[in-house]
């Protein structure tokens, strides 16, 4: 089958490689043609048979894959990473950042434990920030990729594009939920930040904000709270939650030639939940 978007080349780097959207993009980039990708975990195991999976998707002919571990709340961990992705393969034209941990507390803010508050901190937030600022300074070294139109000719592409994971709660508060929220929100405080300290180098950083998607990560949220399928099902516009694919679809769009001139945006993707305060 034809991918729906099609990229014809280039090194993506992806983290939460082995699980949920992380997996599922790196399917999509492989569908979409990329040479190479970096399916990267700190479950290396999940990594490694995602990566033997992608080998069934990928529709360029050059394509390898390789399993990397990494740890992204830690930094020498992070480094290692992206010098082994260079190192196999030249250099890093997309990064995903999907690793992340879910709100696996639930408790209201006056019974918010620290340790909880500081883990999810450090994973979405620190983790994020350190994984764009150490694909960032790999990106500033290569060439600029080009994209040549029909219409208009040969443009630059630069040297990356980078899509780091929100949320729905990027943008509004859910009760119990502060722990997450936070994260959420800062992550598209980095995500601003890294796009305007990188435009100098011509790489591109931008939020995917989904909201339920159907993946390891929502199915322990239903299993810890049972009224959440009801309330997918009453609150989102589409009366659904979305499938990974078209997450990772976005994902594959935001890196691609036609978002060429976007860059800081925090794209929802959640079917118009966050439209309205209305639930029916
Ligand atoms: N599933 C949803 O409903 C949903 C909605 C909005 C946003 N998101 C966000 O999308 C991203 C991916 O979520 P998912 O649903 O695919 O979750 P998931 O649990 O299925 O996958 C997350 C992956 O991240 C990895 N990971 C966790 N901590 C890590 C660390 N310290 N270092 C390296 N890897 C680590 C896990 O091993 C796992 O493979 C997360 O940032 C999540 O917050 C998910």
């Amino acid at each position: 089958m034809a991918s729906k978007i099609i990229l014809g080349r280039g090194i993506a780097l992806i983290t939460g490689a082995a699980s949920g959207i992380g997996r599922e993009t790196a399917f999509a980039f492989a569908e979409a043609g990329v040479t190479g990708i970096a399916f990267a975990d700190i479950n290396e195991q999940g990594a490694q048979a995602a990566a033997e999976e992608s080998k069934t998707y990928a529709t360029n002919g050059e394509y390898r894959c390789i399993a990397v571990h990494v740890n992204i709340s830690d930094e020498d961990s992070v480094q290692k990473m992206v010098d082994s992705t260079v190192k196999e393969f030249g250099r890093i034209d997309y990064c995903v950042n999907s690793a992340g941990i879910g709100n696996t507390s639930g408790a209201v803010m006056p019974n918010l434990k620290l340790d909880f508050f500081s883990k999810i901190m450090d994973i979405n937030v620190k983790g994020t920030m350190l994984c764009d600022r150490a694909v960032a300074r790999a990106m500033a070294q290569q060439e600029p990729l080009t994209y040549t139109s029909r219409r208009h000719g040969t443009r630059s592409l630069g040297r990356g594009s980078i899509v780091n994971l929100g949320s729905t709660n990027s943008y509004v508060a859910v009760p119990g939920m502060m722990g997450y929220t936070t994260s959420k929100h800062a992550v598209i405080g980095v995500t601003k930040s890294a796009a305007l300290d990188c435009a100098q180098f011509h790489i591109r950083v931008n939020a995917l904000c989904p909201a339920w998607v159907d993946t390891p990560m929502m199915q322990a949220s239903l299993a810890r709270v049972p009224t959440l399928g009801q309330l997918i099902k009453t609150a989102s516009p589409l009366r659904r939650a979305a499938i990974p694919e078209e997450v990772a679809d976005c994902i594959v769009f935001l890196c691609s030639p036609s978002a060429s001139y976007i860059n800081g945006a925090g794209l929802l993707v959640d079917a118009g939940l966050s439209l309205t305060a209305h639930v029916p």
